[in-house]
């Protein structure tokens, strides 16, 4: 393919390189005439493993060039990458304003032409930019519609500076956040040679892969960082520990736990999280992180009741009420916690979760049900049904043991808050409310 690349920084000159070696045709643009001569000198503007060597063979092979007129490059391709950057503006949020104007710039250029072009946004912007902040700018420079003749996508780039060329081979994957067919097989042939899984989504849920991943790396050495700081102070080496820790790919490094629902609870999450904060502050180490867990987890159950409040309705019927599905364990439950705050607002309640059989329970978890909620007795619903027909609110946890189908159909002209992040509830006649989602 003829491909444009606006932006010639770490982004923009791997992709440049390496697109040249799998047989593309490309020119890079950047506003820097001292870039621009670096490349069409054979060298590459970034200090890199593998980027000169292969800077110097693709412009050798006329493979690879570069310019600083933009409307001459978009006239030479088919496709155009804008990779230019986005820094962080004085209030915090990302400065999207080169992307503005390289995507006006392309727009200028299109502006009156016939052949097709797709434009890709690859630099990292918020969760929406392409969609209501660049497709407006671009529509409105090009004086058409997007969709017909152009076409815009985001594709995010997942280079680690260091190794970025081997990264660019062998991506975690390709995303590629389309608003049209057109617009996402041109970028998947771009990458034709390079092996990863394809996945189409939309441009915000691919811009916010982007930062996910991003925050989820600083998340897991912040993490590693601090359990070193509280591991030291009990005289553990957690360099062995987390060795070994990373080992579990089964529940430590592996997808479980990521998937979004309700706030966590049970006997050992929130005790053992407690514990690691014990060690730290006994042992003078900080640990923000660990904290935050914990108010991370009071937010989510904060949420879920404002969600219920807004509602402007009641009575309410939750189904759930052990910490997790297919247990009766009601310790440190989030749903009991959910439940007492909604008594509390003077919701009238009817609780539904076969599991927690009332003549059944027995030791620690009765102990925790005659200390925290007395009274859950009268609250349990003997019949589903008839406790969906006597609500105007389902707050849905989990439901083993009931019959999902017969809610979904009970629940229509009722508002139904899942906080189990089920796709199937969305089906439900029901006016149909997550509670992150
Ligand atoms: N560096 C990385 O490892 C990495 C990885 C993935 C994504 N990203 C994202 O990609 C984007 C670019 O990052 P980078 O590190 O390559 O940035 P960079 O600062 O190294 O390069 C940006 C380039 O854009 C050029 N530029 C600015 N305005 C221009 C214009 N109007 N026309 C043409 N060129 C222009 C600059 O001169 C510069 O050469 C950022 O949004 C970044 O967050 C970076």
């Amino acid at each position: 393919m003829k491909v444009a690349i606006f932006g010639l920084g770490y982004v923009g000159a791997v992709s440049g390189a390496c697109l040249a070696e799998l047989g593309h045709e490309v020119v890079g643009v950047d506003v820097s005439g001292a870039k621009v001569d670096l490349i069409n000198r054979g060298e590459a503007p970034i200090v890199e493993e593998m980027i000169a060597e292969l800077t110097a063979q693709a412009v050798q092979l006329g493979k690879f060039r570069a310019i600083t007129d933009a409307a001459a490059a978009v006239h030479a391709s088919e496709i155009s990458l804008v990779s230019v950057g986005t820094p962080t503006a004085p209030d915090g949020t990302p400065d999207l304003s080169y992307v503005d104007h390289v995507v006006a710039e392309i727009g200028a250029a299109l502006k009156g032409r016939r052949e097709p072009h797709i434009v890709v946004i690859r630099s990292t912007v918020p969760p929406g930019a392409t969609e209501k902040r660049f497709a407006p700018v671009l529509e409105q420079a090009a004086g058409e519609k997007l969709g017909q003749r152009i076409h815009l996508a985001f594709n995010p780039e997942f280079l680690r500076e260091g190794r970025s060329v081997r990264d660019f081979h062998q991506p975690p994957f390709t995303i590629i956040g389309a608003m049209s067919d057109a617009g996402f097989e041109g970028v998947k042939r771009l990458y034709d040679g390079v092996e990863s899984e394809t996945i189409r989504t939309d441009p915000a849920t691919a811009e916010s892969i982007k930062l996910l991943s991003n925050a989820w790396h600083g998340l897991k050495v912040a993490f590693a960082n601090e359990a070193a700081r509280i591991l030291k102070t009990a005289g553990v080496d957690a360099r062995k520990a987390l060795e070994i820790f990373a080992k579990d790919t089964v529940l430590n490094i592996s997808p479980a736990y990521l998937r979004p629902g309700f706030a966590f609870g049970g006997s050992c999450l929130p005790k053992d999280l407690r514990a690691m904060i014990s060690i730290a502050d006994k042992g003078q180490a900080s640990a923000p992180i660990m904290k935050a867990a914990i108010a991370s987890n009071e937010a989510h159950l904060d949420a879920a009741l404002a969600a219920v409040r807004a509602c402007g309705r009641r009575p309410v019927v939750l189904f759930g009420l052990a910490f997790k599905p297919g247990t009766d364990d009601l310790r440190e439950s989030p749903y009991v916690a959910l439940a007492e705050r909604l008594i509390g607002k003077g919701y009238a309640l009817q609780i539904v979760d076969p599991y927690v059989d009332a003549s059944r329970l027995m030791g620690k978890n009765k102990e925790f049900i005659e200390r925290e909620i007395p009274h859950f007795v009268e609250l349990m619903a003997r019949d589903a049904e008839d406790a969906v027909d006597a609500a105007e609110i389902i707050v849905y946890g989990h439901a083993t043991g009931v019959d999902k189908g017969a809610i979904i159909e009970r629940g229509i002209g009722k508002v139904l808050i899942d906080l189990s992040g089920d796709k199937e509830l969305e089906l439900c006649g029901a006016d149909y409310r997550g509670v992150g989602w």
